[in-house]
């Protein structure tokens, strides 16, 4: 059982990696990022703190989001393995993890930091749009879908993220280098970080990971 956690900077390509990585090994994907978008769409209480932090780029309460990870962790598609695309985000998150981990006997693979210029995840997030029905991912010169604004695989409209404006990209750029850049330190010292070049195309970093795989055996 494969479990791994994927790092990067806000537009470094950690969604497109793990859709890509999730169908391949059929690991269950959390993005944090994900369920808190959904439950700003559902309108949850949880939905309405989050939302005023996500638009300004900064991060959400440490308390709020480990309690969305250890309750999602004890959902049953997590013992067939799983990414964890965005969290852990803090010092205090990583630690909060080893902790649900260790309680539920899971062992982490590997933490996979995907490395890629500042310049490069400015260009990739002010082109991103995403389906607003099934959440895939595209971009309109990296990645365009076949018809502009529909999405290829459900049909559903795309949209432009509130966040990938250039205020909150800059904020969300200082979170991770503030924030979670310590995270890497974190997981170096556990021997678990692995740093994959993500500045290729989607499939050629797609490549990479897969030699790092078969690297494990
Ligand atoms: P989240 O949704 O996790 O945003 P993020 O980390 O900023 O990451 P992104 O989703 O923006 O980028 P990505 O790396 O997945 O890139 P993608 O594959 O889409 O979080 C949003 C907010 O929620 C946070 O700001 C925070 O408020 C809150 N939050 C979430 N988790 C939290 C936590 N743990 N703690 C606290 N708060 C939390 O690709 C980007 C674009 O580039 C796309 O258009 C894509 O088509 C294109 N692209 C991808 N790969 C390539 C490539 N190799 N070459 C060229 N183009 C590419």
């Amino acid at each position: 059982m494969k479990n791994f956690i994927f790092i990067g900077a806000p537009g470094a390509g950690k969604g497109t990696q793990a859709a890509l990585v999730r169908d391949e090994l059929k690991l269950a994907h959390i993005s944090t990022g994900d369920m808190l978008r959904a439950a700003v769409k559902a309108g949850t209480p949880l939905g309405e703190q989050a939302k005023q932090y996500m638009d300004a780029g900064k991060l959400v309460p440490d308390e709020v989001i480990i309690g969305l990870v250890a309750e999602r962790l004890q959902e049953p598609d997590v013992d067939q393995g799983s990414i964890l695309d965005g969290f852990p985000r803090t010092v205090a998150q990583a630690e909060a993890l080893q902790q649900m981990l260790s309680e539920q006997h899971i062992e982490l693979t590997a933490a996979v930091l995907f490395d890629v210029s500042e310049e490069a995840v400015v260009q990739r997030l002010s082109g991103r749009r995403v389906c607003k029905s099934c959440g895939a991912i595209f971009h309109v010169t990296n990645n365009p879908p076949k018809e502009t604004g529909v999405c290829d695989v459900c049909g559903g409209e795309l949209y432009q993220r509130d966040d990938d404006e250039e205020t909150a990209i800059r904020q969300r750029l200082a979170s991770f280098r503030k924030d979670t850049e310590p995270v890497l330190s974190f997981y170096d010292k556990l021997g678990k970080l692995v740093t994959i070049d993500a500045s290729a195309s989607p499939a050629e970093v797609n490549e990479r990971f897969k030699r790092f795989l078969a690297t494990l055996g």
